[in-house]
């Protein structure tokens, strides 16, 4: 019988863990169009790095992101589980790892944008769509993310 994987969420990635990584964005309404070159670079950028990672093979079937200033506000990004290791509790570690990280203990507001059925998810740690009288704006590049419908995958906002 083969052994129960074991899991544990790591820091950053290697060379061949970004392979990994680009393997889950391209399963993403919101990633799939991302480039290795920019993947790169916007690992270089990223305050905080989680990926989650299966303890013998090395290989990568979580992963999130964070920027942050460390004091007023971080902003959570790309929350993803691979699709067959979805419902095991692995995006659970994930989000609880990111909320117990020293360095966004004092953060005032840590933030994120989802997608009307992941509220819930987001809800069991005390996110709440309840932001006064804040609503979200953007200034974007991409057309596509700003079509008059919205809620559609192809044109909803890239920030998950
Ligand atoms: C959202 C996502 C990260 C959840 O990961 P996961 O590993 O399947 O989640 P877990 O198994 O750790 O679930 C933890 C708990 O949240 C619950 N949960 C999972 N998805 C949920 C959802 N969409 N709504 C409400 N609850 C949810 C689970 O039932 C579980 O509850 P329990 O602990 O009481 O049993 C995963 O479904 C995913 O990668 N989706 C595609 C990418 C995406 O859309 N990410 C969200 C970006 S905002």
């Amino acid at each position: 019988m083969d052994p129960v994987p074991r899991f544990e969420v790591r820091r950053g990635l290697t060379t061949a863990q970004v392979d990994d990584l680009l393997g889950l964005y391209a399963g993403e309404w919101w990633t799939k169009d991302r480039t290795p070159a920019d993947v790169e670079r916007m690992l270089d950028a990223s305050d905080l790095v989680f990926a989650v990672v299966e303890c013998s093979s090395g290989a990568v079937v979580g992963f999130a992101r964070v920027l942050t200033d460390r004091v007023y506000v971080a902003l959570i990004l790309d929350v993803i589980v691979a699709p067959e290791h979805r419902a095991r509790g692995l995006g659970r570690l994930l989000v609880e790892t990111i909320l117990e990280d020293s360095g966004l203990q004092a953060v005032r507001s840590i933030e994120l944008v989802c997608q009307p059925e992941h509220v819930a998810f987001y809800e069991q740690w005390g996110f709440s769509a309840c932001v006064g009288r804040s609503g979200l704006m953007r200034r974007m590049a991409d057309p596509r993310l700003g079509a008059p419908t919205g809620h559609e995958p192809s044109a909803a906002p890239p920030h998950d």
